[in-house]
């Protein structure tokens, strides 16, 4: 143990809590581990960071599963046998090994097998694991005690950014041991960010520059990810007066006053970073912002819901006639910037919302997922349940065979959904790209 902490004392920081506890359930190959472990605790606390740094430290036979790739539980059962028997070399491996299976029993035969050609201990993580309650219900309470119902030395570890009390869990379900990662604090942030430093400069200086940034973000904001982009943008803009004139000795008074009107305005997009190296400058926008989005977060809305009320929106704003020449996928992804064509003109976006056909949104919806997926009775399900959050309507009778819907929701509300699924809604609006 202690040797693994030095060994990863300068990757992760102000973690050993929690490493100590993983550590102490998983860490020694020659105890029993447990059935299952939840890991849990906001967005950028290091959760991935941790797990997966200590399995590749443990060597065990080990698989990572990010839940919101795979679509169902087929797809998830295969993934995770084909990733255990990697070790197992091909000749050893006979067609029973041909790890086709749809139910979890087959999953437990084959996952026996695996173990018995390959000794060492079996993790498997599923990452985003809220992910799982939208698949089989027979699921979670499986995984959950999987090395009970096999026989097999294998740990499953959750991770999920909500606490175990949302998965509603009935019974079946095996209560996992429960490993919490608290938000950092602002001097962990300081510490954390200050490990990020890729310029020359002197630490101190950084030091005292990370100090300047903290105290105007850290009480908006506390994702690390952001922050820590925040931090390398607004560095460039602190450092200017010194770049442009080496020979000046330029003060801290001078930095800061230079940095502080750059902070405020980008303290304003931090959560709508429009562009990545330009902000938008428009007062009345970021005046709402805030509002906006913890409006547009407090739906929760499942991943695949959010890329229909995206759909929805691009269908309500978007001539139809341009869908095909938006919508077909570019082999080479080519990033077009946004840029605002003719002012005069009024924005797509400020007409509308217009209706569309179902069939419509649901081609756009296809066309901007990144992953093939089928539509089935679950996705669909999703419609009526935006409507009744107001968030879709229903034009004339939703029975009809072919029903027509309008999106409600506003650019600002759209942009931030978009964002939480780190998709580029502005380079679909036909008149913005
Ligand atoms: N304690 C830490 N020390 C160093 N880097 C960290 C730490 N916590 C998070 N990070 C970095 O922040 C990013 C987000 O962390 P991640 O593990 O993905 O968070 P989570 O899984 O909790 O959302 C990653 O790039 C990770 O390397
Ligand atoms: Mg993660």
């Amino acid at each position: 143990m202690e040797k693994y902490l030095e060994s990863v004392e300068e990757k992760i920081i102000c973690r050993k809590s929690v490493i100590n506890q993983l550590y102490s359930l998983i860490g020694y190959s020659d105890e029993p581990m447990p059935c299952s472990i939840f890991v849990y605790g906001h967005i950028a606390t290091g959760k991935s960071l941790v797990v997966e740094t200590m399995l590749s430290y443990l060597k065990y036979n080990v698989t990572i599963i990010n839940c919101i790739e795979h679509a169902n539980s087929k797809h998830i059962f295969d993934y995770i046998l084909s990733d255990l028997s990697l070790n197992v070399t091909n000749s050893k491996m006979n067609t029973k090994l041909q790890l086709k299976c749809d139910n979890i029993i087959d999953f437990i035969i084959n996952l026996k097998e695996v173990s018995l050609k390959d000794s060492r201990p079996i993790v498997i993580v599923f990452d985003k694991c809220e992910k799982l309650r939208d698949m089989n219900a027979s699921l979670l309470p499986a995984f959950s005690r999987l090395k009970e119902l096999s026989n097999v030395n294998v740990c499953v570890i959750f991770i999920s950014g909500i606490v175990w009390e949302k998965f509603h869990a009935k019974i079946g379900i095996y209560e996992p041991i429960k490993v919490h990662f608290p938000q950092y604090n602002r001097n962990e942030f300081a510490e954390i960010l200050l490990s990020f430093k890729t310029c020359d400069y002197e630490e101190l200086f950084y030091k005292n520059y990370l100090n300047l940034f903290l105290s105007v973000f850290f009480r908006f904001c506390r994702d690390l990810n952001e922050l820590r982009y925040m931090a390398k943008i607004n560095f460039s803009k602190y450092i200017q007066p010194i770049e442009t004139d080496k020979s000046k000795k330029v003060d801290s008074a001078i930095l800061w006053r230079n940095i502080s009107a750059v902070f405020k305005a980008n303290l304003e997009v931090i959560y709508l970073r429009v562009s990545s190296d330009d902000f938008v400058k428009n007062n009345q926008f970021s005046k709402e912002i805030e509002s906006t989005t913890k409006l547009a977060l407090s739906f929760e809305l499942p991943y695949y819901a959010k890329y229909m009320l995206i759909a929805s929106y691009l269908a309500s704003y978007n001539p139809a006639k341009e869908d095909k020449h938006l919508f077909v996928k570019e082999k080479t992804k080519k990033k077009i910037k946004a840029t605002i064509k003719k002012k005069t003109a009024k924005l797509s976006t400020q007409c509308g919302p217009y209706n569309f056909p179902v069939s419509r949104m649901l081609a756009i919806f296809c066309a901007i997922l990144d992953e093939k997926v089928d539509i089935n009775a679950n996705l669909l399900a999703q419609i009526p349940s935006m409507c009744q959050l107001g968030l879709l309507t229903v034009v004339g009778n939703y029975n009809l065979d072919e029903p027509k819907l309008k999106c409600c929701v506003s650019y600002d509300f759209i942009l931030v959904i978009a964002k939480t699924v780190g998709f580029s809604i502005q380079n679909y609006i036909y008149d913005m790209h």
